[in-house]
C-alpha cells in the first residue's frame, strides 16, 4: 500500500494522521498478472496452477510494498485483503497471507469486495465525492450500474445477464489477432483510434428492454460474424496482415467499441433518471473498473453526465484497472467505522515453521 499512496500526486492523500499504514494484499492485481502471463506462455490457465504462481510470489511482493514503503509489518495497524469475487483458489493465497501477518502481529483484518473497492476509489481521487452517489462499474468480468447509498449500502440498478463489456474488448482483442500482452482493452482502443467507427453495423444490444441491464454476448457474436464475413484470419497476427486489412482490422476495432460505448451510454442515461427519483440529491457519477482506464468511454460518458446536470468521476488509469491501492482504501474506510473483524488467534511459536 504504502509503494502506491507514495507514488500518488501530492495532495491525494487525506488519511487522518492517527491511521497507521495498512497493508493491502494485492491479490487481485497480482492474480490478473500471473493469470495474463500464464495464458501468453500456455495459452490458458488451470486454477491450480494459478495458485501455485502465487503462491510462489506473495511473500516476496508483500515484502517488496513493504520496503517501498520504508515499513515493516510491525508498523501495521490493519491488514486489508480481497475476499471475492475472483478465481477462490488464488484468493485464498491471498487470504492466508493476510491472516499470518495479522495473527503474528495482532492486528484487525478488513475483507474487501473487490467491486465495492473500484467504486470506492472514487472517494481517495475526489475529495468531494459523498454519499450518495452513483457508479458505473465496468471490468472484465463485471457490468455494475449501481447507487451506492452509503459505506456498504448499495443498490444495484443493473447488471449484466451474460458477459461483462471488458470480456468482450479481449475476445475482440483475439480475434484481431491483436498482441494480447498487455490488457486486450488497451490493445483495441488503440486499433480504433485508425478506424471508420461508422462503417461496420452493428446493433446496439437490448434496446427493447427498458432497463439498466447489460448484454454483450450478442454484440461479440456480431463482431465474430463481422470478422468471418471478411475473411479476416485471427491466426494471422495483426502485425503480419497486409496493410489493406490491417484498415479493416481497425473499421471493425472502431466499430465495435463505438457500440459498445453506447450500450453504456443508453444505459447510464435510464440509471441516472431512476436514481434521481430515489436520491434527488446525487451529483456524481463514477465510473470506475478496468474499462474505465479508455478515453474514449470516457469521453461518451462524461457527455451523458454532463447533460443531466452531474459531474463525473474517473479515477487515473492506474486506478481503475486492478491495484491494491483500492483494496487498502476500502479498508482504510471500513476501518474508520470500525468495521474489521478482530485478530486471529496468535500464532504459537511451535506453529511456527
Ligand atoms: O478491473 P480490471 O482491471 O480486472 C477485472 O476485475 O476484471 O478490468 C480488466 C478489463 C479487461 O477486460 C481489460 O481488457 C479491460 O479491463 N481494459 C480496457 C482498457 N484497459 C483495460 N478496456 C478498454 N480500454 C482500455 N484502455
Ligand atoms: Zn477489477
Amino acid at each position: 500500500a504504502g509503494y502506491y499512496l507514495r507514488g500518488m500526486p501530492k495532495g491525494f492523500m487525506h488519511i487522518e494522521p492517527i491511521l497507521r499504514p495498512l497493508l493491502l494484499s494485492t491479490t487481485k492485481g497480482i492474480s490478473d498478472l500471473i493469470l495474463q502471463d500464464l495464458l501468453a506462455r500456455y495459452g490458458g490457465v488451470a486454477p491450480k496452477m494459478a495458485e501455485e504462481a502465487h503462491s510462489q510470489v506473495i511473500d516476496q511482493v508483500v515484502q517488496d510494498a513493504l520496503d517501498n514503503a520504508n515499513l515493516t509489518e510491525a508498523d501495521l495497524s490493519a491488514v486489508a485483503v480481497t475476499i471475492g469475487p475472483g478465481l477462490s483458489l488464488c484468493l485464498r493465497v491471498g487470504v492466508q497471507k493476510a491472516r499470518k501477518i495479522a495473527a503474528s502481529y495482532q492486528l484487525p483484518i478488513v475483507g474487501v469486495h473487490h467491486m465495492e473497492a473500484h467504486a470506492l476509489i472514487a472517494r481517495l481521487c475526489e475529495r468531494d465525492l459523498q454519499f450518495p452517489f452513483m457508479a458505473l462499474l465496468i471490468s472484465g468480468g463485471h457490468n455494475l450500474l449501481v447507487l451506492a447509498h452509503d459505506l456498504g449500502h448499495y443498490l444495484q440498478l443493473g447488471t449484466t445477464i451474460d458477459d461483462a463489456i471488458g470480456e468482450a474488448y479481449d475476445k475482440t482483442a483475439k480475434w484481431l489477432g491483436l498482441d494480447l500482452r498487455r490488457s486486450g482493452g488497451a490493445a483495441i482502443e488503440e486499433l480504433a483510434r485508425r478506424g471508420d467507427a461508422e462503417s461496420i453495423n452493428l446493433s446496439v444490444p437490448m434496446k427493447q428492454h427498458k432497463d439498466c441491464n447489460f448484454s454483450y454476448a450478442g454484440l461479440k457474436t456480431q463482431v465474430r460474424l463481422a470478422i468471418e464475413s471478411k475473411n479476416i484470419d485471427a491466426g494471422i497476427p495483426f502485425s503480419s496482415a497486409s496493410i489493406e486489412e490491417q484498415g479493416l482490422r481497425a473499421d471493425i476495432a472502431a466499430s465495435f467499441q463505438r457500440v459498445a460505448v453506447l450500450h453504456l451510454e443508453e444505459r447510464c442515461e435510464r440509471a441516472i433518471q431512476w436514481a434521481l427519483e430515489i436520491e434527488p440529491s446525487i451529483k456524481h457519477l463514477v465510473v470506475s473498473g478496468g474499462v474505465a482506464s479508455n478515453q474514449y468511454v470516457r469521453a461518451r460518458l462524461h457527455e451523458v453526465v454532463a447533460k443531466n446536470s452531474l459531474q463525473l468521476v474517473c479515477p487515473p488509469p492506474s486506478l481503475c484497472t486492478d491495484n491494491g491501492v483500492m483494496i487498502a482504501w476500502t479498508g482504510i474506510e471500513n476501518f474508520r467505522l470500525g468495521r474489521f473483524d478482530p485478530p486471529p488467534p496468535a500464532i504459537e511459536p511451535e506453529d511456527c515453521q
